[in-house]
């Protein structure tokens, strides 16, 4: 069929039918249903379509404007109700309260991401609005830079990876000149986190970053599996990690969060030795000790032979040590191990932990942070609660 003015054929034999099954099709087509967003988008060119058929063909024209009336009503009434609908979703969301406290730290959402995943943030501007984060917990510095371990340093695993970079870094004064004064044109907390071979270095490390604006808190890391020295040696003896933990305290008033290991037979034992040592908060879990082997070399997959194990796979262990923690010491728990989504990091809030950290799943997805922020705000919603401190332990038996 022609158009009268001998414009492009029309693919259906009535113009009007045309039109309505468009419509249909790109309601349909909508991925939120009738939403107000779609039916903005829609409207407009639906409206178009319709005005252009009914005043072009000879003989629809009669009926043209009683029909653009007719559809004109229909869009108006959905318009206006979903408009009011979400006017008062706007205002339920506006109300919910995401902030949750790490000792007298107050962060603006539970959302941090993990030392290591988010390289010094700004990498990841480009994904995510950084300022949307609860903090960016940095990758772990030392007093010098450190070249990190040989390659391969990094294999798939299933449901995970495992890394031996061996805690690359540019040393604590190039952080602070280079990568700190980047971040800190963001509206957006820093955690630093640190590691050392000694507890004179952990000790060193604290007393030049108390003096340092722009952070607000030292994340400790007593476990990290892939060095030779220190590190994993703190948080496998709960002596040690007392001792150290009192030590640092001495060198400053910032909040300090000690990072603790999975590779122990108790985790709430060092728990409890670093509450006693003056710890603020503990964070957990950092990796699982694992292995690859490449079955046609024979030989290991990772150069440092064994690496940490981290990613979804270790979600259910990371999370029993987390409710165990939490139900062991009195300080706040931060949440880590496998979380990819606004799920499991309800999960790890329902379990004790007052705020959780994203690691490897920021490698798949580098907005996921985002998104975990929007699904717990949503699910605070549908359960009509106000505050994520509501949900915050409230695990049922
Ligand atoms: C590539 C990589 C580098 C990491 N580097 C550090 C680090 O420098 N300091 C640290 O405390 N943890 C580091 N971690 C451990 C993570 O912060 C996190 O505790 C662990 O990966 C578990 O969380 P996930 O399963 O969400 O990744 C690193 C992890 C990965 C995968």
């Amino acid at each position: 069929m022609e158009h009268a003015d001998g414009g492009a054929p029309s693919p259906c034999r009535s113009p009007a039918l045309w039109a309505i099954k468009h419509e249909t099709k790109l309601i349909a087509r909508s991925p939120g249903g009738l939403s107000f967003y779609h039916n903005f988008l829609f409207f407009i060119p639906v409206k178009r379509v319709l005005g252009q058929i009914f005043s072009s063909h000879p003989r629809v024209h009669e009926n043209a404007g009683c029909a653009s009336r007719y559809f004109r009503g229909i869009f108006t009434v959905k318009m206006t109700i979903s408009l009011l609908q979400r006017n008062s979703l706007d205002s339920k969301m506006k109300k919910i309260d995401l902030t949750t406290s790490i000792g007298k730290w107050d962060l603006k959402n539970p959302v941090l991401t993990a030392s290591g995943t988010f390289g010094y943030g700004q990498e990841f501007a480009d994904y995510i609005d950084l300022n949307t984060l609860g903090a960016i917990v940095v990758k772990g510095i030392s007093l010098l830079p450190r070249p990190g371990n040989p390659p391969p340093r990094v294999v798939e695993t299933s449901c995970g990876m495992l890394n031996a970079i061996g805690l690359e870094n540019v040393g604590i004064e190039e952080f602070i000149k280079e990568k700190l004064a980047v971040l800190s044109q963001y509206d957006t907390d820093v955690v630093v986190n640190i590691l050392g071979d000694t507890i004179n270095d952990y000790c060193e490390l604290c007393t030049r970053l108390d003096q340092v604006e722009g952070i607000k808190a030292i994340e400790v890391n007593i476990s990290c599996p892939n060095v030779k020295r220190g590190g994993v040696a703190f948080g496998t003896d709960a002596g040690m990690a007392h001792r150290l933990c009192s030590e640092i305290r001495k060198m400053t008033g910032k909040p300090l969060i000690l990072k603790l290991s999975p590779n122990v037979t108790d985790i709430s034992l060092i728990a409890r030795a670093v509450e006693d040592g003056g710890a603020d908060a503990v964070s957990l879990i950092n990796t699982l000790l694992g292995m690859a082997i490449d079955i046609k070399t024979k030989k290991p997959r990772l150069a440092n032979i064994v690496g940490g194990l981290s990613g979804p796979a270790i979600k259910p262990v990371a999370l029993r040590m987390v409710w165990q923690t939490a139900n062991a010491v009195k300080i706040p728990v931060i949440g880590i191990g496998g979380i990819s989504s606004a799920e499991d990091a309800l999960e790890f809030l329902l379990a004790g932990a007052s705020a959780i950290q994203v690691g490897t799943a920021n490698f798949i997805n580098p907005a996921v942070s985002g998104e975990i922020i929007r699904g717990i705000k949503n699910y605070l919603l549908e359960q009509g609660l106000e505050a994520v401190s509501d949900l915050v332990g409230s695990l049922q038996m």
